[in-house]
């Protein structure tokens, strides 16, 4: 029988020699060598057959060889590991973490769908600045220093610039249009106003107007009238009734509140009309003559009509929002419930 020291000879040039390629052949060299019946538990089984006086130098070469043969494993062991952990890693088979889709705020829904209504009728989308000057937003609008209408708004003003406002309606962006606009102008122009308001279910410090403005020649109040009979019944549906009292704008004269009929009851009488059938959603009217002076527009070759509607008013009417404060609040509750129209 060869000795000792010849068989762990032979089974170390073995062990040195080994590359695993696979799993499978990492596993049968445990097998073999660190098994319950492998190498390293038969030699150590032979210690009992050394003669005592050799047992110190053999049992030296029985542990110098277990650690050769467990450490070889080890270290093909972690390789192996670390090449499993990279390969999952990069495993593009793997689905992808789902990310939540969210939904339209009910206030872009409504305000998408009227400026695609009117721009199925050739009217263009325009914007301004949400901080205005003096200019734009009152004094071009027919509204000079210390004139009572401006009373009719709760402005913010601008510290830093006594000139400057945060805009408390659509309308500047009328007259930036006409500023720099060639005739004719045909413009939708959806934004955010704001206005010193206590915030209640019925009042907010900020919401949404949408502005109209047709300006060319010959353009009548009958123009104004089929234009909103138009949106009227794309908003609304066919069925709905309209009528227009005459009001008080200081940039259109003659001017008018528009109402439509309730869309909740039909005209008998609910919550949102106030029992009285009907819901006022839009002020409009003749630009003024002084307006379209003020950008050096003659009145007598030039006429044209306005009108502003408040988005959350059309949202209300269409989706029977009660409460203002919700718009604002991002509760996902809420703003989950409203589809696309
Ligand atoms: N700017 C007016 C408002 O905020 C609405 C309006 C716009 C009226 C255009 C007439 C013409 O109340």
């Amino acid at each position: 029988m060869a000795s000792l020291q010849e068989q762990i000879n032979i089974y170390e040039q073995e062990i040195n020699a080994f590359i695993p390629t696979a799993d499978a052949d990492l596993e049968n060299y445990r097998i073999k060598f660190l098994g319950t019946k492998g190498i390293v538990k038969a030699l150590s089984a032979e210690m009992k057959s050394v003669p005592p006086e050799s047992r110190k130098e053999a049992g030296q070469l029985l542990n110098a060889f277990k650690q050769l043969a467990e450490g070889k494993y080890e270290s093909f062991k972690e390789q192996f590991q670390a090449g499993a952990n990279k390969a999952q890693a990069i495993d593009i088979s793997l689905p992808g973490t789902p990310l939540p889709i969210g939904t339209r705020h009910p206030l872009r829904i409504i305000e998408n769908k009227i400026v695609s209504i009117f721009e199925k009728i050739g009217f263009n989308v325009a914007t301004g600045p949400e901080i205005e000057d003096d200019w734009h937003n009152f004094t071009s609008l027919n509204m000079p220093q210390h004139h009572p209408a401006r009373d009719m708004q709760d402005t913010f003003y601008v510290s830093q610039n006594p000139d400057w406002v945060l805009r408390t309606h659509t309308s500047s962006v009328q007259a930036r249009i006409l500023e720099t606009q060639p005739l004719p102008v045909r413009v939708i122009c959806p934004g955010r106003v704001y206005r010193n308001e206590t915030i209640s279910a019925r009042a907010h410090c900020f919401f949404h107007q949408c502005e109209g403005l047709y300006v060319d020649k010959n353009v009548s109040f009958a123009d104004l009238k089929q234009t909103l009979y138009y949106f009227v019944t794309e908003m609304f549906g066919a069925d709905t009734k309209v009528r227009f009292r005459p009001s008080y704008f200081p940039f259109t004269e003659p001017s008018a509140e528009m109402d439509i009929s309730c869309t909740v009851c039909g005209g008998s009488g609910c919550n949102l009309c106030k029992y009285t059938g009907w819901v006022e959603i839009l002020g409009c009217g003749m630009v003024h003559p002084n307006m379209l002076r003020n950008f050096n527009i003659d009145p007598e070759v030039y006429t044209g009509f306005a009108f502003g509607m408040g988005v959350e008013r059309i949202t209300q009417v269409k989706f029977q929002v009660n409460d203002l404060r919700l718009y604002s609040q991002n509760d996902v509750r809420f703003l989950r419930q409203f589809q696309a129209l």
